[in-house]
């Protein structure tokens, strides 16, 4: 295999599509982020890595609580619309149905997944800010479990890669195998 080299700003691995409540003026505001990810067991902490410039940081430092919800593939194009237009130009409060757990973070009940989370931290780098969170609450619908745990298959989520020629969006594929599992079966063999 010839190893070429590339683009460094490539990241090509699937990110998940999470979009970020917050309330900036006493409004309702949401933005599309696939910069996330989970960064401590526990205190279970989250980080949603969001552009300096965007609307969204002035209702994270206003209130300090966002909330992180997971879109299934139906709401492709609604959050495809909220990551290409900024609240500062388009009205995005009354696109999805809102309910409030115990932070003033908004939540979107037609999401698989919602959390809220108490800002812990801010990381400041160039041109993005690590928006580090502590989940407060976190709601899952009952119809997407499956004895007792959170079905995935269900869940139906939306999947991002962005270093293709197009940035793309993808749904779940097939299962290849159970994690902290399958990699036993290479004990039994002599390798
Ligand atoms: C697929 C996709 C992924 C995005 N990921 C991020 C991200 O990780 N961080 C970020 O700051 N903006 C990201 N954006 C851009 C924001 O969602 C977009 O600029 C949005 O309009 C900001 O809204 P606001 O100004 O109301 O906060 C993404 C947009 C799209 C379409």
């Amino acid at each position: 295999m010839t190893k070429i080299k590339v683009d460094q700003k490539y990241s090509p691995y699937q990110m998940p599509s999470v979009i970020i409540g917050t309330i900036v003026d006493e409004k309702p505001n949401f933005m599309l982020c696939t910069w996330v990810s989970r960064v401590n067991r526990n205190p279970p902490t989250w980080m949603a890595s969001i552009n300096r410039k965007h609307y969204t940081m002035r209702g994270v430092r206003e209130n300090n609580v966002f909330s992180m919800n997971f879109p299934p593939t139906e709401l492709v194009r609604v959050a495809d619309y909220i990551g290409t237009n900024s609240g500062r130009d388009v009205d995005k409060s009354t696109l999805f149905s809102i309910f409030y757990g115990e932070t003033k973070a908004p939540m979107i009940k037609e999401c698989i997944f919602n959390m809220e989370l108490t800002v812990t931290e801010i990381i400041e780098l160039q041109d993005h800010f690590i928006v580090l969170g502590e989940a407060a609450t976190s709601y899952i619908d009952e119809e997407n479990m499956t004895d007792n745990k959170p079905d995935m298959k269900l869940m139906n989520p939306i999947i991002y890669t962005g270093a293709e020629k197009r940035p793309t969006y993808w749904m779940l594929g097939e299962k290849l195998g159970d994690a902290f599992q399958i990699g036993k079966e290479l004990d039994r063999q002599e390798v």
